[in-house]
């Protein structure tokens, strides 16, 4: 399933080849029984280490399915996915979850954050699953809260905050455990203009820091802040420039 004889390390799977994220050839059919949709039609994509970028297309072009193959949220039908070097088609559902919770940092368009756990508790959640100490939980925590300027609502609930701040406390879970790649499905799409731009400074912010970003959004404005722009029409990359 996995290897279409276009892999650039095909003599050492092992090795990586300095590339943080590389798909080649990487398609997705979703079977729903009578109708088949293939979403992603042979995707090749590379991205480096401390690269700033933005996947942008019509709605259905295949953002959000391939945002979940990079994500290790879902496989690919077809083609090759490396993550830092691993080969991670074909993986179990075990070991995607353990290269998930460890690698990669999600944010989403509607923050997803568990409604009955307050923001401490939410950004201490990946955190409990990958065994760290209590007391390191805790500094881990109040640490990253500082980072996203919240310090004075760890112990609010989600209802009780605005959506730009549900969303920083979505960033700070993303980072917890110190992921190699943030991910964000239109991060900004619940929010107005103040509060998306509050998000995409800290998105800046945190490229600075040497993270690694990758954003979907139908925002032009947002994708003209990152340094790369990828567009996805009907499954496929039509164009890949960086941004001026
Ligand atoms: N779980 C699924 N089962 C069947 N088809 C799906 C599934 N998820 C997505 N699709 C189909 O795959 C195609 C790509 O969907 P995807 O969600 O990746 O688009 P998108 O670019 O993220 O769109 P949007 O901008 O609206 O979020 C669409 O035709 C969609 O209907
Ligand atoms: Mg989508």
């Amino acid at each position: 399933m996995f290897g279409n004889g276009r892999k650039k390390n095909g003599a050492n799977p092992g090795a990586g080849n300095g590339d943080l994220i590389d798909l080649e050839g990487i398609r997705k059919v979703y079977d729903t029984g009578a109708i088949k949709v293939e979403a992603l039609r042979g995707v090749d994509l590379t991205v480096k280490e401390n690269e700033f970028l933005a996947i942008v297309g019509p709605s259905g072009s295949g953002k959000s399915t391939l945002m979940n193959i990079i994500g290790c949220l879902d496989t690919a039908t077809d083609g090759s996915y490396r993550l830092k070097g691993e080969q991670v088609g074909g993986l179990s559902i075990d070991r995607l979850a353990e290269i998930r919770n460890k690698r990669v940092g999600f944010v989403f368009q509607n923050f997803n954050l568990l409604p009955q756990l307050t923001a401490f508790e939410n950004v201490e959640m990946p955190l409990l699953f990958k065994g760290t100490q209590a007391r390191q939980r805790r500094e881990r925590v109040e640490f990253l809260f500082e980072q996203v300027g919240l310090s004075d609502r760890m112990l609010h609930r989600p209802v009780e905050l605005s959506g730009g701040q549900m969303q920083r406390v979505a960033i700070a879970r993303a980072l917890a455990c110190e992921p190699d790649i943030i991910l964000a499905d239109e991060p900004t799409g619940n929010l107005d203009t103040t509060s998306g731009r509050d998000i995409v400074g800290m998105f800046e912010e945190l490229w600075h820091k040497g993270h690694t970003l990758v954003l979907i959004t139908h925002d032009a404005a947002l994708a003209g802040r990152t340094k790369r722009v990828v567009h996805v029409q009907d499954g496929a990359v039509v164009s890949d420039e960086a941004v001026a």
